[in-house]
């Protein structure tokens, strides 16, 4: 099994199952063109994103980590009818090409981008939200999960993205500083009783890696 054969299933899951929207489509380029990296979800983990949020009904989303907004604007078309969703970006060059890439989607009114290291634009947020999707820098994945679970109700899902990190997630010694604040991230998520967890194993155009989802009891 290669990365070959991944990328082409996940091409032929897109093919098939995911209409084009061009703003989607605009979001990946215009990130591309800014000489960002190219580590959005891919357009079927940004429909799963989508139908979450929907089958939640939610109406409050948090997501840690913007980059471009290609998840961002997944996530808000699964908003119920006047939802709102925030998400956090630290780098300010980031959040000007979301912010584009938001309102070219038609999202400006329902998304905002707050500009900042989410562990200090964090504690200025009000929740419940209904789902959090966490995507930022790996090493405070714990930080963020304490924040997550503070900024949920009853039912509230949590998902974090590259959780897996190519199967390093099981290596003790890794010398990995991201390896280990998954590790670490993982420990608390299982230790606390406020949660019902689980890790799904992921391949396709973004290599081997995974999601963890809990949900608050
Ligand atoms: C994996 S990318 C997010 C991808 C995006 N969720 C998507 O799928 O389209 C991670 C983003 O988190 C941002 N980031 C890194 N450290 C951060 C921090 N401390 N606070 C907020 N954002 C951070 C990075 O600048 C980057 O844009």
């Amino acid at each position: 099994m290669s990365q070959e054969l991944w990328t082409a299933v996940d091409n032929f899951i897109a093919d098939l199952m995911i209409s084009r929207d061009e703003a989607l489509e605009e979001a990946l380029r215009a990130t591309a063109d800014a000489g960002m990296p190219a580590i959005a979800v891919s357009p079927a983990q940004g429909k799963m994103l989508m139908l979450l949020a929907q089958s939640l009904g939610a109406r409050k989303i948090l997501e840690i980590g913007t980059l471009g907004g290609y998840s961002t604007i997944w996530l808000a078309h699964g908003l119920a009818a006047g939802g709102r969703l925030i998400t956090l970006e630290a780098d300010p060059k980031h959040a000007e090409v979301a912010q584009r890439n938001i309102a070219r989607a038609g999202l400006r009114d329902a998304v905002e981008v707050r500009v900042g290291k989410a562990i200090e634009t964090l504690p200025g947020l009000d929740g419940p939200f209904d789902l959090i999707f966490i995507d930022a820098d790996k090493v405070s994945y714990p930080e963020y999960f304490s924040w997550a679970v503070k900024l949920s109700r009853a039912g509230s899902l949590i998902i974090a993205d590259n959780v897996v990190r190519k199967g390093a997630v099981i290596e003790p010694d890794s010398s990995d500083a991201n390896v280990q604040g998954v590790r670490r991230f993982h420990a608390l998520v299982a230790a606390d009783k406020r949660v019902s967890a689980t890790v799904i194993q992921t391949v396709g155009s973004k290599g081997y890696d995974g999601f963890t989802m809990a949900r608050i009891l």
